[in-house]
């Protein structure tokens, strides 16, 4: 299956990892900086879906190439989903990966272990051609710590202990994480399914 991909993001730690995930496809993964593009698309839909198929499309009509576009979500029961599709602006605009896990744990506080239940999910949209998308669906399921532990990953990796493991996401190793993430679930569906078409 030779053919190009672009990711339609600028977060390197992201595309590290889809990198990552897509290794084994004959395809070229291109990021917006192979292709010296500079857009930023504003994130101002209220799901995954609106935002995933907003930033590809307007990366699909820029470079006119086959591109996904994913957005990702932690959605924790105590607080009714939030930080939700907000996850990258919980603590306000501008802030740091450190300042959104601060705040998460502080309005935590006093939460039992018990009902600390999370998950993250993660939308890839796959926009192919004009108003030609699919979306493909991933979640991981944990519970958020009362502190941080770990220093690997990025976001809310050393809050978040996925489901059966005692390591947080920013304990494991990258591999380890993409064995069993929202955005490795989501993104090996996209995979099987790019594979499907090519045979
Ligand atoms: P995005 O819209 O996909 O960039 O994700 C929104 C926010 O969710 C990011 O700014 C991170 O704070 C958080 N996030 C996304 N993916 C992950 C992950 O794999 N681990 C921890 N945090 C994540």
């Amino acid at each position: 299956m030779a053919g190009k991909l672009l990711l339609a993001t600028n977060n390197r730690d992201k595309v590290t990892e889809i990198r990552n995930i897509l290794v084994s496809l004959d395809i070229d993964v291109l990021t917006l900086k192979d292709l010296n593009l500079d857009i930023e698309v504003e994130e101002d839909k209220d799901t995954l879906e609106g935002n995933a198929l907003k930033k590809a499309s307007e990366i699909w009509n820029a470079a006119g190439i086959p591109c996904s576009a994913d957005d990702t979500g932690l959605f924790v029961d105590a607080l009714n989903g939030d930080p939700g599709v907000y996850s990258s602006r919980y603590a306000g605009e501008n802030v740091t990966y450190a300042d959104n896990r601060h705040k998460l744990l502080e309005n935590m506080s006093g939460i039992p272990d018990d009902k600390r239940t999370a998950r993250f999910k993660t939308v890839v949209c796959y926009y192919f051609d004009k108003d030609k998308y699919m979306f493909f669906e991933g979640s991981c399921e944990g519970t958020i710590l009362k502190e941080e532990r770990g220093e690997k990953g990025f976001g809310y990796d050393a809050v978040f202990l996925p489901s059966g493991y005692d390591k947080t996401f920013a304990e494991l190793d990258l591999k380890e994480k993409n064995k069993i993430s929202h955005r490795a679930k989501a993104f090996s569906k996209f995979k099987e399914y790019l594979v499907s078409i090519s045979s």
